[in-house]
Formats: structure tokens, C-alpha cells, sequence
């Protein structure tokens, strides 16, 4: 491995002098304490939505350029969004132009981002929002563009200087698991001395769990938000699977989210095409419940008034921004029925009635007010309020009586409990 002009020669990398360098950097001991993503962070993201379109002749409106971001960024700030919380406006994969510069300093591709990163991160600012960016631990990134394996360093110091708020960081083309865990730790690091505050994204645990466990004690020291699993896609088939994965999981993945770490399961796809509304309920509704970050991937120039209602949903918003910052997790499947629940800070409580038939008509399901958090959601009696798919105010229970509630199919009843 050579050092030159601060760059580390990648393909002459022993894996071995990578770590020695991690260690030596002072990893291990010290846990990311970068005071960010306190709660999960908000905001929009390009991928599910615009995916990796470069084509700015035949499609201008649509293609991954300054452009898009800017309308999106004047559309945050005039539509409610950042008043709600959704602050980060992320860019994903195929930004960058094909080649690192002279002196080795990813570049934005300059036909589409004529002003460049830094350019498109102030004008972001003056919106009052922040910039997200995306790279990739390996050679290259998912959608073969340059990856920042060898150039960690340069590549945090660049972003920093550029303005950039929030780093995406993926794991394509990462020759072994070894340098993959090394990486992301190293960059948290390079991020970290770079003396800006920028929220650092992982997706180490989902490329870790082919080989084995994730280690999220670890993570966490490292990672404000990390994937776990498969990319969204507009289908209920796909948030069915990301809430099938994430109740299989919770015992190793709940106990460890937390202010300034969150499990990240992946974008919001509510106001596009593939959800049914009751689906889109659904999908907030659980968002909320898993603390997930709220990064929407649509397109804000094009959102049904009921689509944007239920994203900028204060109440909503609230269970997943509580400050208590306790994930929830499933404690009860029956009869196609899912019963999440959430602790939420000041003794209450989110609970979340899912109803995965999808046949039929709204189906009801009783449950014991006393079965609810661990027999103390309700101690004596409870203010009851139903947040979706409509707010009602349900009244007062006592512990000892039970909630009945009709769910219609695939979509969520979410219930908030405060002790009177
Ligand atoms: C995937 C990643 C997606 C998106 C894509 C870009 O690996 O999980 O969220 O970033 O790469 O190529």
C-alpha cells in the first residue's frame, strides 16, 4: 500500500495495513459521538423514485441533475415539509461524472450539476435545509460510478468542503468483508476529522449478513443509521417483506436504536404509484413505530393532497421524532393480524393494529387494554386517541377494559396512549 498525496492506492492494499492504519486512527475504544440524528432523521432521498437516470435530453424533468434537487429543495421549504421536520435533501447513486479529477477528488458530472456540489448545497442552505450525498465503501459504486475505497480521506474532506450535511455510504464492490467493516469504520472516522457535522448513513449490516451476524453494538459506535436489509420498491410485497425481516429480527436490532442510531429501513414510497391508500397507512403508520428515518423518495412536484396529508401527519411525525427514542417492535400475530407497539416518552404509548388479509372487508380485532405494554400502557386508565387512518379522540379506558377496532385490509389502525 502507498500513501500518495494522501490517497491510498487501493488495488496494492493489504488488508492487514488497513487495519493497522484503522487502529492506529484511535478505532475501537471511541464511539461515534457526533451529536447528530438525536431523533431519525427526516428528509427526502432520490433513489426508489428517480433511480439512476442520467438521460437529461429525453427526460429533463426526471434525470439525476442539480435541477431536480433544486425544485425539490423550493418545494420543501414552500410546501410544509421542512415546517413538519424534513430537513436533508439526499442525493443517491449517479451523481458523480465517470472520473476522479486531476488530483483525485470525486466531481460532480459537470453537464448535469453545472454549479456543482458545493453550488447546490447552498442553495440548499439558503432554502434552510441541509445536502445529503452518496458513495461507496468498495471500487465502485452499485451503479459502477468511483468508489471511495483508497480515498477515504479525500473523499470526507471533499464533501465537507463542498457544504455536505448527511453522507449515504453503500457497500457494492467491496472485495471482503474485512475491508467492508473496515471501511465504513474508517470513514466515520475521516468524517469525524473533518470537523463538520455531517449524519453518516451506513449500509454495513446489509451487506455483513451474507457472511455472518452484524456486530450493532458496533455499528452503532460508528453509524447514526445503518440498512438491514433489501432496497424499498413501490410494491406491498416489498414493505411487507422489510416488516416481515425487521419482526424476525427485533431482538438483535431494537435493543440497540436509540438517539443518534437508528435501524434504517429504507425510504418512504407514499404518494407513488405502487400503494394502495390503505397501504400508504400502513407504511407510516410502521415507519413511526420502528423509529426509522423518514426520508421520502417521490416526486414532491407530483403528491396527491392525501398523500402529502398523511406524510406531513404531526401526529404521526411526533411517535416517530419521540424524544424518549425507543424503537417499537411486534408483540403479537394472529389470525393475519400484527400488533406492534411503541414506548413514547411521558409514560405513553403507540400501538399499531395491521391487518395483512388482503381479501375481504375491514375485519376486527379486540384486544385487552391490560395486554398493552407490558400490562403498563394504562395504569389506572388511559386517554385513547386513534391517529390513522383518521384521528378520533376514543376517550378514556380503564386497565382492565379491552379496545375493539375495525382494520380494513393491509392497513393499520395507530392508536396513542396517554396516562391521564
Ligand atoms: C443500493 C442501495 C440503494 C441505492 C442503490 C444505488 O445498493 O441499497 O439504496 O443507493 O444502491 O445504486
Amino acid at each position: 500500500m502507498k500513501l500518495v498525496s494522501g490517497v491510498w492506492q487501493p488495488d496494492c492494499m493489504p488488508a492487514l495495513s488497513l487495519l493497522a492504519l484503522v487502529l492506529c486512527g484511535g478505532l475501537g475504544a471511541r464511539a461515534l459521538n457526533n451529536g447528530l440524528a438525536m431523533t431519525p432523521t427526516m428528509g427526502w432521498l432520490h433513489w426508489e423514485r428517480f433511480m439512476c437516470n442520467t438521460d437529461c435530453q429525453e427526460e429533463p424533468d426526471s434525470c439525476i441533475s442539480e435541477k431536480l434537487f433544486m425544485q425539490m429543495a423550493d418545494l420543501m421549504a414552500s410546501d410544509g415539509w421542512k415546517a413538519v421536520g424534513y430537513e436533508y435533501l439526499c442525493i443517491d447513486d449517479c451523481w458523480m461524472a465517470p472520473q476522479r479529477d486531476s488530483e483525485g477528488r470525486l466531481q460532480a458530472d459537470p453537464k448535469r450539476f453545472p454549479r456543482g456540489i458545493s453550488g447546490l448545497a447552498n442553495y440548499v442552505h439558503s432554502k434552510g435545509l441541509k445536502l445529503g450525498i452518496y458513495a461507496d465503501v468498495g471500487n465502485k459504486t452499485c451503479a459502477g460510478f468511483p468508489g471511495s475505497f483508497g480515498y477515504y480521506d479525500i473523499d470526507a474532506k471533499t464533501f465537507a468542503d463542498w457544504g455536505v450535511d448527511l453522507l449515504k455510504f453503500d457497500g457494492c464492490y467491496c472485495d471482503s468483508v474485512k475491508l467492508l467493516e473496515d471501511g465504513y469504520k474508517y470513514m466515520s472516522l475521516a468524517l469525524n476529522k473533518t470537523g463538520r457535522s455531517i449524519v453518516y448513513s451506513c449500509e454495513w449490516p446489509l451487506y455483513m449478513w451474507p457472511f455472518r451476524k452484524p456486530n450493532y453494538t458496533e455499528i452503532r459506535q460508528y453509524c447514526n443509521h445503518w440498512r438491514n436489509f433489501y432496497d424499498v420498491s413501490d410494491s406491498w410485497e416489498s414493505i411487507k417483506s422489510i416488516l416481515g425481516w425487521t419482526s424476525s429480527n427485533q431482538e438483535s436490532i431494537v435493543p440497540v436504536a436509540g438517539p443518534g442510531g437508528w435501524n434504517d429501513p429504507d425510504t418512504l414510497v407514499i404518494g407513488n404509484f405502487g400503494l394502495s391508500w390503505n397501504q400508504q397507512i400502513t407504511q407510516m403508520a410502521l415507519w413511526a413505530i420502528m423509529a426509522s428515518p423518514l426520508l421520502m423518495s417521490n416526486d414532491l412536484r407530483h403528491i396527491s393532497p392525501q398523500a402529502k396529508a398523511l406524510l406531513q401527519d404531526k401526529d404521526v411525525i411526533a411517535i416517530n421524532q419521540d424524544p424518549l427514542g425507543k424503537q417499537g417492535y411486534q408483540f403479537r400475530k394472529e389470525d393475519n393480524f400484527e400488533l406492534w407497539e411503541r414506548p413514547l416518552s411521558h409514560s405513553a404509548w403507540a400501538v399499531a393494529m395491521v391487518n395483512l388479509q388482503d381479501t375481504g372487508g375491514p375485519r376486527s380485532y379486540t384486544i385487552s387494554i391490560a395486554s398493552l405494554g407490558w400490562g403498563m400502557a394504562c395504569i389506572p386508565d388511559c386517554v385513547v386517541t386513534q391517529i390513522l387512518p383518521v384521528k378520533k379522540k376514543l376517550g378514556f379506558y380503564e386497565w382492565t377494559s379491552s379496545l375493539k377496532m375495525q382494520v380494513n385490509p393491509t392497513g393499520t389502525v395507530l392508536l396513542r396512549l396517554n396516562t391521564s
